[in-house]
Parts: structure tokens; sequence; C-alpha cells
């Protein structure tokens, strides 16, 4: 779906290019100032429905998966009857294909009147009656990406239609958007009209994906206006999906990490562990990474049918609670060696998070060693640290001087999660 988006966007964008190279300019961006409503001071935590239902309408023919209120409200009970709402994920989210195909006799947005009789106030008193959260999705430009109705020319409605609804989130889409000046208009106009409606909704954007064709984005500017932005294509159901964001993330890392914060996140986008694409020690990866890059926690899958196994990870308090960091520090590659990836995350209280990733897809369990004093800025194990394995099972490691070497057995494609406390 994305490459379409892009290639349209492309298109149609052609013309700006040439004026857009103006802005390809480096910058450094400590310390920005984040959008401040106050929100997301850590990643959002949560569900979204896309990557498991996706634009599924036919409710005829698979009652139980079609986007429908009956959906959102099965998913809003088991997040509190099986601890996920216990856990931290608090945001229900729908996204694309919730909508009437027009707008109403006054101009606003509309749910499927068959699909969400009820409407969105009903679905949104009932999540909050649970004690959890809604998120909604809408477009910045025509149409969304699945041709519903977009909102551009329309900002300001529907962000009091979202408010009187009493929305929680909303991510906003960047489709059929005409040029690189509407999108980023629109972007922020959203922001403000957001904002005007006095409530307080995680504004998720997706404006840099839909910029980095053309030019390197503002993130100083992104994180005036929105909570978290979407940097590269939709993440599907497969390791080659998940590895390509790892791949372009650390390959941005110097563009993106820093402008990460309290009020303002990279995403991403969602955990797509408990479905069918990912082994085991994948779905570790993908948890552990999330959780050193500060990423929202938005899981894509189905709580009616998730294995015990994948429950646990997603609900792993120790991940958790280096995803939840109150530093807010987004963690990077620190190097990559003899087929593995180091990566590490600094948290608050001078501990450290470090993931070793195995890039080998063939073989068995292969050991890597790391001198510790290597990790941390040189700092975290000066003069000594105690290590913690959180993932794939939790061990305590022992203490371990600043000389000392680390070693571990990884799988392929599989993920060491430590935590390193001085
Ligand atoms: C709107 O923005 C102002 C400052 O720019 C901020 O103080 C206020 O809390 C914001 N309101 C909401 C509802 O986000
Ligand atoms: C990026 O945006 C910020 C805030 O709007 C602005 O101060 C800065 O000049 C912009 N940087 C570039 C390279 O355009």
């Amino acid at each position: 779906m994305v490459t379409g988006k892009l290639m349209k966007l492309g298109q149609r964008l052609g013309c700006v290019l040439a004026l857009s190279v103006l802005a390809l300019v480096l910058w450094s961006v400590p310390g920005t100032k984040a959008l401040d409503n106050g929100l997301a001071m850590t990643p959002t935590m949560g569900w979204l429905h896309w990557e498991r239902f996706m634009c599924n309408v036919d409710c005829t023919e698979e009652p139980d998966s079609c986007i429908s209120e009956q959906l959102f409200m099965q998913m809003a009970d088991l997040m509190v009857s099986d601890g996920w709402k216990d856990a931290g994920y608090q945001y229900l989210c729908i996204d694309d294909c919730w909508m009437a195909p027009t707008r109403d006799s006054k101009g606003r947005l509309q749910a499927d009147p068959e699909r969400f009789p009820g409407g969105i106030h009903h679905l949104a008193n009932y999540v909050h009656s649970k004690g959890l959260k809604l998120g909604i999705y809408a477009d910045v430009g025509q149409k969304t990406c699945a041709g519903y109705p977009g909102s551009f020319g329309y900002y300001d409605i529907d962000a009091k239609t979202f408010a009187d609804w009493e929305v929680d989130l909303l991510k906003f889409d960047g489709c059929f958007c005409d040029s690189v000046k509407h999108l980023a208009d629109g972007y922020k106009h959203m922001s403000l009209a957001l904002n005007r409606t006095g409530r307080s909704i995680v504004y998720s954007c997706e404006w840099p994906l839909y910029l980095w064709p053309f030019h390197k984005p503002n993130y100083t500017e992104i994180r005036q206006y929105c909570n978290h932005w979407r940097n590269f294509g939709d993440i599907f159901d497969s390791w080659q999906s998940v590895k390509g964001i790892l791949d372009w993330s650390s390959s941005n890392q110097d563009t993106i990490v820093d402008v990460a914060g309290p009020g303002g996140w990279n995403d991403p986008d969602m955990l797509v562990i408990g479905n069918f694409g990912l082994s085991w020690d994948q779905q570790v990866t993908q948890m552990a990474l999330w959780a050193i890059m500060a990423a929202p926690l938005l899981m894509s899958n189905d709580l009616r049918h998730i294995s015990p196994q994948a429950k646990a990870l997603l609900q792993d308090k120790d991940v958790i609670a280096i995803n939840q960091d109150i530093l807010g520090k987004q963690g990077y590659l620190l190097r990559k060696e003899d087929k593995f990836e180091v990566w590490e995350r600094p948290l608050s209280n001078l501990a450290w998070a470090v993931a070793i990733r195995s890039l080998r897809e063939i073989g068995g369990p292969h050991s890597h060693t790391i001198s510790v004093a290597t990790l941390g800025r040189a700092a975290a194990c000066n003069p000594a640290c105690l290590i913690t394995q959180l993932l794939p099972v939790k061990k305590e490691l022992g203490l371990f001087e600043w000389t000392s070497a680390l070693k571990m057995q990884i799988n392929p494609t599989g993920t060491v999660l430590v935590r390193i406390k001085k």
C-alpha cells in the first residue's frame, strides 16, 4: 500500500522536487521543543487494527474480523480482562475504513452506519468505561489511503467532530495530498485545530514518511506539531519487513535519534508479535528493538487468539519499563561486527539497555563476546556493573568488572536484551 501511496505522491509532486533541493541542509536538533499538549511523555502504548485487520469491510462473510464496533468492543474487553491495560496498553485505535463513503449534510465525517451502528461517540463511551482511550484515523489529503473522505478543507470541522466524540488520539495519514506545501500546511493546521478544541488528543503523524521522497524532513519542526511520526513504510507481518525497518532506522539514526524525547517520538510502526509471519526469535527481536528505539508500542494482532508465549513477551514488564523509561532517550546502533549488531539505549539512573542482535539467518545459536568497557559510552560498567538478561528469558548474569567480557549465545535472527546497572 505504501509503495502505491508514495508513487501517487511522487507523480503529483514531481514539480516541487527542484525547489525542495534548497531544503537539503543538515541541521542538528538537540533538546528541541515538543508539541505542547502534555501527552505522550513516554511512548504511546495500545492496539491499532491496521496490520492484522486491514480494510476488511465484509461483515457478511467475515463478521469476526471486519472493521466494526463489535471488533473494537471485543478488543476493549480483552485489553482489560487479559492484563493488557495493566501492562500499559491503553489506547485502542481505529485505522482506515471506519467511515461512511460520504460526509453528512453538515460536512462532518460519519462512521459507516452498518458496521458502527452506535457511532463513534458511543464506542468512545464504551472504551472510556473500561478505563481505556480511543484512537481514530483520518487523512490530510483529499481521500484516505483506502479512498474514504479525506480531511483536506475540513481540518477544523474534523478536529471538532473528534473532540465532540471524545476521541483521545488521531492517526493522520498522508495519502492523496497534492503538494509538499499542502502536506506541511495540513499537518500543522490539524495540530492547531486539535489544540483549539481544548481536548487532549495524541497526534500521530505520517508527515516525514511522505516527505522523504522529496527532501529530508525538518524534524525540529515536525516535533513541534506531532506526538509521534512515521518515517518509513507500513510494517508487514514478515521478518523482511521488520528487518527493513531496523535497517532504515540505523542507517538514518544521525537524523532521527536526537529528536525523540518526551512528547515526541519516532514511530517505526506496529508490533506484529502474536501473528503469523515472525518466528519466536524474530518476535523477541521486534520487542527488544522497539524498546531500545523508544517506539510507540501499538500492537496489531488478534487478542482473541494469541499464544501465551506472544502474550508474555508483549506484557513483559522489564522490557516495557525500558521502552517507557522516563529519561526518554532513543537508543541507537553502537556497532556492527561479525554478523552481530550491538544497540544501546541510555536509561534513567545511569542504567543502560543493550541489545545484541544476530544477523545470521543460517545455522544454530552462535556465541558473541563483547567487552563491557565499550558499553554505555564507556561509562556503563566503570568500575563495575550488574547485568540482567531480560530477553529471550530473564536471568541474572551477575557482577562485571570494567575489564571483563560478556559472552552470549544468540539464535539466528534473534536478539539478547540486557539491562546494565552500576
Ligand atoms: C494548546 O497549546 C497551548 C500552548 O501552545 C498549551 O498550553 C495547551 O495546553 C494546549 N491545549 C491542548 C488541549 O492541547
Ligand atoms: C526547521 O524548523 C525550525 C523550526 O520551525 C526552524 O527554526 C529551522 O530553521 C528549520 N530548519 C531548516 C533547515 O529549514
